[in-house]
């Protein structure tokens, strides 16, 4: 990066006088969290979250890796049992299915929106297939319908990483819909963010009251455990942030659109890019702007991205390494995810949150054409 240059992030918290007032406030009411994660912040973050994602409830946790431990657990997934879920995603999803003792199977992804394929989920159920977990990447919403109907077909739960689609919509609804939970982050990069954070949401009443016991030590009354917990219990000052982010969330988006279209206009001559696309009654939450450097290798796309660096814009790449590649992960058996790997070697991500303005947008656009056309 040239001296003096200030570098775009590709992404940054927005966080205002009101976040800072409700943080005070909580700190001089001297609640500052409770016993079974039940204070009344978090209980308030959780009605309005449910609200804005139509969901019938809600549990706040302390970050989205708890959220998908808590759903995985709260599925019934134990040791012996496996899961499906894509490897083109944070390692957060496999992870959880390992702590829960069960085997992640890896299946590849379609190459229009980077999701979990539903084609490819049927050829790898087995007897052992406890759950899918489809992941919204980028915030562009999995194709969850047949998925759904996939997991009727078999029996299997559906959780949906929702961790990076906060306001996005999926068949005219928000995302989270077609799944028996949806766990959601609220890590500092997010649409919306406390901190570190999490939520699971679900319309199953008795699913609500198990996710109750597994964040709090499995209790329903202290000190009398009924299951094997945790404490995954979010703390009264995040959800206060995280009401004060909620009503800003519609703001946020509104201007990561803004940002997301005015670079879809910049960037529409480009022969060698893919653009992201919104499919028919389904809007992304532009949580990151991801092009796809056609037929290029990882080093020319490598090359690109450092020189955008080079030039002030915070260009990343997500996720470099498949799961499935990682060190760790190889010894659940050697897979071969080819849109996978093309992917990672293509994809780059572009800054388009809240604080971009349009002017950067532009500039944005315009090196990105110069360094790739
Ligand atoms: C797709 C995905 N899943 C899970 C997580 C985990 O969330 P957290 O960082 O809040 O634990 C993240 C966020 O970092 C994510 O992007």
């Amino acid at each position: 990066m040239l001296e003096g240059l200030v570098m775009i992030p590709i992404n940054a918290p927005q966080i205002g006088e009101e976040e800072i007032d409700a943080v005070v406030k909580v700190l001089r009411s001297g609640v500052l969290t409770h016993g079974l994660g039940e204070g009344p912040m978090v209980k308030k973050f959780e009605e309005e979250f449910a609200r804005f994602v139509e969901a019938k409830y809600a549990l706040a946790v302390n970050s989205g890796t708890a959220a998908l431990h808590m759903a995985i657990i709260g599925a019934g997934i134990k040791h012996g049992d496996e899961v499906i879920l894509p490897s083109f995603t944070f390692v957060a999803t496999a992870e959880t299915v390992v702590l829960a003792g069960a085997k992640p199977v890896f299946v590849d992804i379609a190459p229009e929106n980077y999701n979990i394929s539903p084609e490819k989920i049927k050829k790898a159920i087995t007897r052992k297939t406890k759950a899918i977990v489809a992941v919204d990447l980028y915030g562009s919403p999995a194709d969850l319908k047949p998925i759904r109907e996939i997991a009727d077909e078999y029996g299997l739960k559906l959780i949906e990483d929702a961790a990076q689609a906060h306001g996005a919509v999926y068949n005219g609804k928000p995302v989270g819909a077609y799944a028996d939970m949806a766990c959601w982050s609220f890590y500092a990069s997010k649409n919306m963010t406390t901190g570190e954070g999490g939520m699971v949401t679900t319309n199953d009443k008795e699913m609500a009251e198990k996710l109750k016991l597994l964040r709090s030590h499995g209790e329903k009354e202290k000190y009398k455990s009924i299951l094997l917990g945790h404490n995954y219990r979010m703390p009264e000052i995040q959800a206060a942030i995280g009401c004060a982010q909620l009503a800003k969330l519609p703001v946020f988006l509104a201007k990561r659109r803004e940002n997301a279209e005015r670079l879809t206009e910049k960037l529409g001559k480009a022969k060698k890019l893919q653009l992201p696309t919104e499919p028919k009654n389904c809007r992304n939450s532009w949580y990151l702007y991801t092009v796809r450097f056609k037929g290029s290798k990882s080093e020319e796309r490598n090359a690109v991205v450092e020189k955008l660096r080079q030039n002030g814009i915070g260009a990343e790449v997500y996720y470099v390494c498949p799961i499935h590649l990682m060190p760790y992960y190889r010894k659940f058996g050697e897979c071969r995810l080819p849109e996978t790997e093309k992917a990672s070697e293509q994809v780059f991500s572009l800054p388009v949150h809240p604080s971009v303005t349009l002017e950067q947008i532009d500039f944005i656009g315009e090196t990105v054409l110069h360094y790739v056309e």
